[in-house]
């Protein structure tokens, strides 16, 4: 069985630069606050109404493309992570198809946040190895800046959050010890709402009612959108940081060693992690937890902040870019976030 790889990685970020102090004309905030939390000093986001989830994507994807060797029309399938797609519904898969102009291929959206990327690279690789497919762009873009709460009622989310996108395509490896090795995929939904954006949705305060979740409050209404969803601001993503903070320093160090062990390998032996850019004091956390020294871990969140499902690609493309991941090179991805979903994959480069 072929194993899948890399064969070219492209980013877009806009061009526009928000810096903490920027923020700071919204709401009560500081870059010092912003900082020690967080690790952030700035975010791109998208021009209001001349870009897209979609087409930041184009512009990676056509990145991408061009380097794999490839063209627009060769590709044939694309699975797209996003959590802030252009319509609710039809996802940004076919968007993407045709804005590049594609064959009538299969185009796949993943629902999954921060793992995103990762349960996208997974879905695809699956694709590679049963050779159904030999060509797969593999998208995480986010368009966040469009759906913040900018008051400082929102101020503990709206921070952290960044756009921009990341392309990979795969193609089926002919050279030995090359490739995707595993690729590993969790999820736990006791703690669903605690990083969620319940509105516009079809629940009608079913979890509430339930008391599967203490968000009664947060989430009222039994129609899909209303006025009172706008005055009580449940259009906006919702997060218990100090939750997800706690779940995610266990959770990313449990996923990274368990695509180690699989492979008989060791954090020693990983030439560069990729976390998911959530928090640089997670990614800190989880890299002294592991023993990894500076060299081992690549993080751009002090550029771009947190751009979910584009998280990992970004951080990818701009570490290959660098010359940090080399050919032969063992490169881990990891990303944790809401649902919780948590996953990893493990890549001879
Ligand atoms: O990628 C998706 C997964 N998400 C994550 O992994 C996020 C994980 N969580 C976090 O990164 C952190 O929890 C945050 C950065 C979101 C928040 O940091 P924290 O240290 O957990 O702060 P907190 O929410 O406990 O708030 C501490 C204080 C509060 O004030 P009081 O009640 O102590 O007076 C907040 O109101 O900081 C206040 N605060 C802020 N102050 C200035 C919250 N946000 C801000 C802000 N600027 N932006």
């Amino acid at each position: 069985m072929p194993l899948s790889k890399i064969a070219g990685i492209g980013m877009y970020t806009p061009p526009n630069i928000v810096t903490n102090n920027d923020l700071m004309q919204y709401m009560d905030t500081s870059d010092e606050w912003i900082q020690e939390r967080t690790g952030i000093q700035e975010r791109r986001y998208a021009h209001r109404t001349e870009e897209t989830t979609t087409t930041m994507a184009v512009e990676a994807s056509k990145i991408a493309i061009e380097r794999a060797g490839t063209t627009a029309d060769e590709i044939d399938f694309i699975v797209f992570a996003t959590l802030s797609p252009d319509y609710y519904f039809p996802g940004c898969g076919v968007l993407l198809q045709r804005a590049m102009k594609m064959k009538e291929i299969g185009a796949l959206d993943i629902r999954n946040q921060c793992s995103g990327f990762l349960y996208a690279i997974s879905v695809a690789d699956q694709f590679i190895k049963t050779g159904m497919y030999k060509n797969i762009l593999v998208v995480g873009s986010e368009k966040h800046s469009f759906g913040l709460d900018f008051s400082t009622r929102g101020r503990n989310i709206s921070v952290i959050f960044g756009d921009g996108a990341g392309a990979v395509v795969l193609q089926p490896t002919e050279k030995e010890n090359q490739g995707i090795l595993s690729t590993h995929l969790h999820s736990d939904g006791e703690s669903a709402e605690l990083l969620a954006m319940y509105n516009p949705g079809t629940h009608a305060n079913y979890w509430a009612a339930k008391n599967y979740a203490d968000f009664s409050d947060e989430a009222i209404g039994d129609m899909f959108m209303s006025h009172q969803m706008i005055e009580k601001a449940q259009l906006y993503p919702y997060m218990d940081g100090q939750s997800v903070f706690k779940k995610a320093v266990v959770k990313f160090p449990e996923v990274i060693m368990e695509a180690l062990h699989k492979n008989n390998l060791l954090p020693s032996d990983i030439n560069m992690l990729i976390p998911h850019q959530a928090n640089l004091r997670i990614s800190q956390f989880v890299q002294q937890k592991l023993g990894l020294s500076n060299d081992q871990v690549y993080n751009n969140i002090q550029q771009y902040g947190n751009t979910t499902a584009a998280s990992v690609p970004i951080a990818l493309c701009e570490a290959w870019e660098k010359g940090k991941v080399k050919e032969g090179d063992l490169v881990c991805l990891a990303a944790f976030g809401s649902g919780f979903t948590w996953a990893s994959a493990l890549i001879k480069w």
